[in-house]
């Protein structure tokens, strides 16, 4: 389980945490919600550890991680995969050295056993024989796909998707949506993900939290969402511009 505790986090004046708790179980899939600038993307990068919060607490199984340092932070990373917001591929190198830059650096396997798994992985997200294609030849959703490659290369425990959908057509939305099902059930990890896209959060989650104002206002099952009579969450759940919600 990863439990956060009254998680705080300024920039400055700006109080983006305001006591965040939240208890994420493994094997889930976790679908954080909240507006654009709301603090979702802050909020994931604490857990591995990329951001330090103020004050609060977050515990991955049990230990303690706002304060590993040094090799310590580097083993809690290694059980993370990451697929970045905009999928934050290098440029300057290939799709296949893109997949395999983690293993690459982080394992001593040999050049022919990572292109192997580099191989595998991009199979699994149907980006198979691309290995050799610059980022810059792909379109949108092609370049997500293999970001999650790359985040799943080391067969992480818990991968985090930062907005996974944005910027996608409707159609493919639902092809990574599919992905993300069959990557969780087939590897069995633990997938949080953060999105304001309401089709690929009914599609995949198990539970559901909203953020909002710097604080978890909703917890529950993808049912309970859809029932809740909560004027902000209903709001933004229905994407309305009237309502508690001022559009700023
Ligand atoms: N490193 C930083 N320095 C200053 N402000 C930041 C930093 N990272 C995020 N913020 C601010 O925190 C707020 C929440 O950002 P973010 O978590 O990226 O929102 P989102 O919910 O869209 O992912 C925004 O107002 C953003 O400008
Ligand atoms: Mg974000």
């Amino acid at each position: 389980m990863i439990r956060i505790k009254d998680l705080h986090k300024s920039y400055e004046d700006l109080h983006v945490l305001r006591g965040v708790d939240l208890d994420i179980e493994m094997g889930q899939t976790f679908v954080i919600l909240g507006r654009s600038g709301s603090g979702k993307s802050v909020l994931v990068k604490h857990l591995l550890g990329l951001n330090v919060p103020d004050s609060g607490s977050i515990t991955l199984t049990g230990n303690e991680v706002t304060n590993l340092r040094g090799g310590d932070l580097f083993k809690l990373r290694k059980r993370f995969g990451y697929l970045f917001q905009g999928a934050a591929l290098f440029d300057s190198l290939t799709v296949g050295e893109n997949v395999g830059l983690g293993l690459k650096e982080n394992t001593k396997l040999p050049e022919a056993e990572v292109a192997g798994i580099v191989a595998e992985k991009l199979h699994m997200v149907g980006m198979e024989g691309v290995e050799d294609k610059k980022p810059s030849e792909l379109s949108g959703g092609m370049k997500k796909r293999v970001g999650l490659a790359r985040a799943i290369a080391m067969e992480p425990e818990i991968v985090i998707y930062d907005e996974p959908t944005t910027g996608l057509d409707p159609v493919m939305s639902d092809a990574i949506g599919d992905l993300i099902i069959d990557l969780q059930k087939r590897l069995n990890i633990t997938s949080v993900v953060v999105t304001h896209d309401m089709a690929i959060c009914f599609k995949i989650a198990d539970r559901v939290a909203m953020l909002f104002e710097g604080k978890i206002i909703f917890d529950g099952t993808p049912a309970e969402l859809k029932s809740t009579s909560d004027p902000i969450v209903r709001q933004f759940i229905e994407g309305r511009s009237q309502g508690p919600i001022k559009v700023r």
